[in-house]
């Protein structure tokens, strides 16, 4: 049988047809402790946009709400990249797109380099029949913006923790197929671009359309829990601003912004 690929900046640099992402001081790491740490420290230390980190294994990767981002060596993608949103003059309040533009890239890197075709979690997970398969944490230091996506390709299910292992799944149990994670990463590299033109464009009629085709988070009765409170609702659509919107029981319509609402399903399921 042949060896699993692994991850390789000359392979993915060569394929490359991006304009600028993936085009600037791009590291791969055989183990960090985070690339969006790794990526924050490049951007202030001036690295120009579209600059890429790589890692093959992460050893204190982080995800949304202070959460861990367990990726073990060679089980998956774990992925930043730096975007200069000031240079390109977006707006503020747009910027709360930037998840979902991001998962709208990754679901269309996954299904061309794959043909495995992901759901869209609101706001920022990547999931495949009601199991995470991948999340995304946009952070800002300072005026930089930095997208990290972590994708798991084959896990090893015995090494995670049992809290997690019926919780999750993974692209190559998906394919029942070896996938290739430098074709993987060259998708993303052109995907992100895609929506980060759209986003500089103004155009977040295509980001928000593109991301309803994905979503399995419309049309569901579900929990958004903020610190300690609670709200129950169906969920009917997304707001301009990227805000999910859920009709109460009594009627009252609320617009749950990302920030730090988690949200779950009223049937107690994942997605
Ligand atoms: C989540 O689902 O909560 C988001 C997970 C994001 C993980 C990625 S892996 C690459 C990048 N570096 C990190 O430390 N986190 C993100």
């Amino acid at each position: 049988m042949r060896a699993p690929e692994i991850l390789s900046l000359p392979i993915i640099e060569s394929a490359l047809s991006t304009s600028y992402i993936g085009r600037g001081t791009n590291e791969l790491h055989d183990e960090i402790g985070s690339t969006n740490t790794r990526c924050a420290e490049l951007a202030a230390a001036g690295a120009p946009e579209g600059t890429v980190v790589i890692a093959r294994q992460q050893t204190a990767g982080r995800g949304r709400q202070g959460k861990a981002w367990s990726a073990p060596p060679d089980a998956g993608i774990s992925f930043s990249c730096l975007l200069r949103p000031h240079q390109a003059k977006i707006p503020l309040n747009k910027l709360p797109l930037v998840t979902l533009a991001t998962g709208v890239a990754c679901a269309r890197a996954i299904e061309s380099s794959s043909g495995i075709r992901l759901g869209l979690k609101w706001v920022n997970d990547l999931t495949a029949n009601g199991k995470k398969v991948g999340g995304i944490l946009a952070e800002m230091p300072g005026q930089a913006l930095v997208i990290g996506i972590g994708i798991n390709i084959r896990l090893d299910v015995e090494t995670l923790p049992e809290e997690i292992k019926e919780r999750v799944d993974w692209l190559e149990n998906l394919a029942g197929a070896p996938v290739d994670p430098n074709l993987v990463v060259v998708e993303l590299c052109s995907r992100l671009e895609d929506e980060y033109e759209k986003l500089k464009a103004g155009d977040t009629a295509g980001i928000l359309e593109a991301w309803r085709a994905y979503s399995v988070s419309i049309g569901r009765d579900v929990i958004a829990r903020s610190g300690t409170r609670e709200i129950y609702g169906h969920t009917i659509g997304l707001a301009d601003s990227g805000a999910l919107l859920l009709k109460t029981p009594d009627g009252e319509l609320v617009e749950l912004s990302a920030g730090e609402i988690s949200l779950r399903m009223a049937d107690g399921s994942y997605c």
